[in-house]
């Protein structure tokens, strides 16, 4: 364990998005993590007397059971507040609210439902916040994606993850992280759901300096010759029910056999679920071999165990 270098850029640093992390420090969070996966004992006292706090404007599983496992298994204690009934801000302003936390806690976990809401806690709490999803980023996920990743195919660096579906959170944190750790990400969405114009060309930007490619098309052609396809709800937490005009849309962008097929004989399926078999993707598909899904809510664990263990450190 002495044997892991301080990552400075993570050190008491708010997680809101991924955009301020450079690929040497994400490869090095990902080391900490492998290491944590294979002797997770030598790491039981790491942050012993460290506390955080978790606050859930959506419903979770995988989140919340893995911040709160990861915590325990470092030694620190998570306390869990449902804000499910009322959101933040509503009972005290969201400056009060992070005044009071910083008091307390050493970290803020954070699940809401407005980007906005998390930078207004960040900057009324010297705790560092992490976003554990809101509207716009999910973080976490695509740390524990690209370490699927890179478990399953050696490198990161090169590869080519084609996300077919919704442009939202999670396409969003995808196309950021394989910016900065130079994996190729094409979107492929329906008309009309595309990712967020401004954050695309953020990912672009940034993509610069890795050597990636950031795409997004309407045309489901695309997905040939890519070594990952992933893909999420059609309708995401707080946008409402599936209806049928949703299913009309997305239909087409169904990840079944037919579309792996096309991806190429080696594609992996990803998600980060819930999955609704079915909708987004079929039974055959997250049931087949390439589906890599429950490696990625097992490594949720282990990635997010690394980056309290660099935020909090000594
Ligand atoms: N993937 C994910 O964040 O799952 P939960 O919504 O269950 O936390
Ligand atoms: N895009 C989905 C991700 C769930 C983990 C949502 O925001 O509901």
């Amino acid at each position: 364990m002495s044997a892991i270098a301080p990552i400075p850029s993570l050190r008491r640093s708010d997680i809101l998005r991924l955009s301020h992390v450079s690929r040497d420090d994400v490869l090095a969070l990902f080391s900490t993590a492998r290491a944590m996966k294979q002797a997770p004992a030598e790491f039981a006292n790491a942050l012993k007397g460290r506390s955080i706090v978790m606050l859930f404007e959506k419903p979770s599983l995988r989140t919340r059971v893995t911040f709160e496992i990861g915590a325990a298994r470092l030694g620190a204690h998570a306390v869990y507040l449902d804000h499910s009934d009322q959101r933040l801000g509503e009972r005290e302003t969201v400056r009060d609210y992070g005044h009071n936390l910083e008091r307390w806690v050493d970290a803020i976990v954070a699940r809401v439902f407005r980007q906005t809401a998390l930078e207004e806690l960040a900057g009324a709490s010297k705790a560092p916040v992490v976003n554990a999803l809101s509207d716009l980023f999910h973080p976490c996920q695509s740390l524990a994606d690209f370490l699927t990743l890179q478990e399953h195919r050696g490198q990161v660096a090169g590869l080519r993850l084609a996300y077919v579906g919704d442009g939202n959170n999670v396409c969003h944190s995808l196309m950021e992280l394989g910016a900065i750790l130079g994996c190729h990400v094409t979107a492929i969405t329906p008309p009309g759901r595309e990712p967020d114009a401004a954050i695309t060309r953020e990912c672009q930007t940034l993509a610069v300096a890795s050597g990636a490619r950031i795409a997004v098309t309407n045309e489901l052609s695309a997905v040939a010759g890519h070594d990952a396809v992933y893909t999420d709800v059609w309708v995401s937490m707080g946008q409402g029910a599936e209806t049928d005009q949703t299913r009309q849309v997305f239909t087409p962008y169904q990840v079944n056999s037919a579309l792996m097929s096309k991806a190429g004989p080696k594609a992996l399926f990803m998600h980060c679920l819930p999955a609704h078999r079915g909708s987004e993707v079929t039974d055959s598909v997250m049931d087949s071999k390439a589906s890599v899904v429950f490696d990625q809510a097992e490594n949720r664990l282990h990635a997010q165990m690394a980056l309290l263990y660099h935020m909090l450190r000594d």
